[in-house]
This record gives structure tokens, sequence and C-alpha cells, in this order.
């Protein structure tokens, strides 16, 4: 099994949360794509929820202005979403299932029992040169539904493996190293991500068909504690620690 290099996508939306609490422009989630860049992150993740919580359509294109890292748009899978990504082109758009009062993404895409609602849009998504990728628990009836779909990517969420403890740490970890496995031998590229944290992420970055962690709340939780650029580096390093 060769393992591949694994990249570091960085989520910024809770900079914009910040701000946001203030009403003003500080603190401007542009200067934090550009620490990212400088601090070795490989991607800007931002997701631009229905309710424009954190991240609103005007940080788009500042943002992908702002560095030359690929910038991968998390998006609900509406209409209005297909747009604004057809608009603004991002690299990859990454589908979540979005629930208007969620404090955040709590569960995977129910991409099985959605192939109808989701087939047109990672259609429109692939056509138009965006790399779909669709969020989904480490189930395999959900990396079959994404096969269907043509999605060539999944991201596989964490979360329940972040939030485990005793045995059930490692039947999460066992479930997502499995279903990064079962994706990569069908020619699905395997992302991982939620809830990750310099404590939880080796074991996750280990698994080797993984090609990209994104990361948000916990770096720029940290960040306010030790700076945005050493947080990033910091999670580098230990993912890079074991590959
Ligand atoms: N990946 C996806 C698809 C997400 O929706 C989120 C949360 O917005 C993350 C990764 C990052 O999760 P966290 O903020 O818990 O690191």
């Amino acid at each position: 099994m060769v393992t591949r290099p694994l990249r570091l996508g960085v989520n910024i939306d809770h900079v914009a949360t910040i701000r946001n609490a203030r009403g003003g422009e500080h603190p401007d989630p542009v200067r934090a794509a550009q620490i990212v860049a400088q601090a070795g992150g490989d991607g800007i993740t931002v997701h631009l929820r229905e309710d424009r919580r954190h991240i609103r359509d005007e940080d788009l294109a500042r943002v992908q202005a702002a560095t030359g890292l690929p910038l991968n748009l998390e998006m609900a899978a509406t209409d209005e979403m297909v747009e604004i990504a057809l608009r603004h082109q991002p690299h990859a758009a990454c589908i979540v299932p979005e629930r208007r009062e969620e404090r955040t993404t709590e569960g995977g895409l129910d991409a099985a029992g959605q192939h109808n609602r989701l087939a047109p849009i990672v259609a429109r998504l692939r056509d138009a040169g965006i790399r779909v990728s669709l969020f989904i628990a480490p189930e395999a009836r959900q990396i079959e539904a994404a096969m269907q779909l043509g999605a060539p990517i999944v991201e596989l969420h964490t979360g329940e493996y972040a939030h485990a403890t005793g045995d059930q740490v490692a039947v999460e970890l066992r479930r997502i190293a499995d279903m990064a496995a079962l994706a990569a031998k069908n020619g699905i590229e395997p992302h991982a991500g939620h809830g990750l944290t310099y404590d939880n992420v080796q074991p996750v970055a280990a698994i080797p068909q993984l090609a990209e962690l994104n990361i948000g709340h916990y770096l720029i939780g940290e960040a306010i504690f030790c700076g945005l650029e050493a947080s990033v580096t910091k999670m580098r390093e230990l993912m890079d620690a074991v590959r």
C-alpha cells in the first residue's frame, strides 16, 4: 500500500463567525487564508450556509483571490448554492447536509437515500469542471451511492470518532479506515474531517488512502492562544509525522 501525501484543508468559517459577532470587517477571513498559505496549508475550505452565519457571498471571491490555494466550497444541495458554485468556480465543492437549526454539520449526507435529488447537482458541478465531494458517514452503502452518483471524492465524517470514548474510539477509527480503503479501491478519493484536534488527528492521518483532511473549529480556537500560523503549522507537523 502506497501512502499518499496528505493535504490539509483549513476551514476558516469561524474567523467570519467572530467578525460577524460585531458586524464589522475584523477579523477578515482573507487575512486568515493568507496566513494558512504561509503556514503550509494546502487548501482553504469555507461553508457558505443558507443563513450566512459565518462566510458571506462577498467573501468567496475575496478569499479565492487572496492566495493561490485551491478553494473547497462546502455547500448544501440547493439550486441557490449550485448557481453560486457555478459562478465562482471553486476548485472543489463538498456537498453537505444542512439544517438551519444545527450548530454544525452534524451528520453525513444521505447519498444513498437522495440519489435522484443529488444526481443532477453532481452532474452540473462536474460538467463545470468542479471536483465534487460528498460529505458522508463512513458506511459502505454511502460509498456505493457515491459511486453511483459519479462523485470523484468522498469526505468521511469523523465526528463519531472525535466524540467516541473508551473502546468505541478504535471501532470508529476502523470504520473510517475500512471506508477509506473501500473508496480508494473503487476509484474514489477519500478525504476526512470534522472534530479533528491535535489529540485525535494522528490515527486518522495515518490511514494511508486518505488524501486530504479538512479541519476548522479546533485550529481557529487554538489560534486564539498561539496564533493561526502556529496552529496550522503544528497540525501539519502532527499529520506529516505519521505519513
Ligand atoms: N468537513 C466538512 C464537510 C465540514 O462540514 C466541516 C465543518 O464545517 C469540517 C470538515 C471541519 O470540521 P471542524 O470545524 O469540526 O474541524
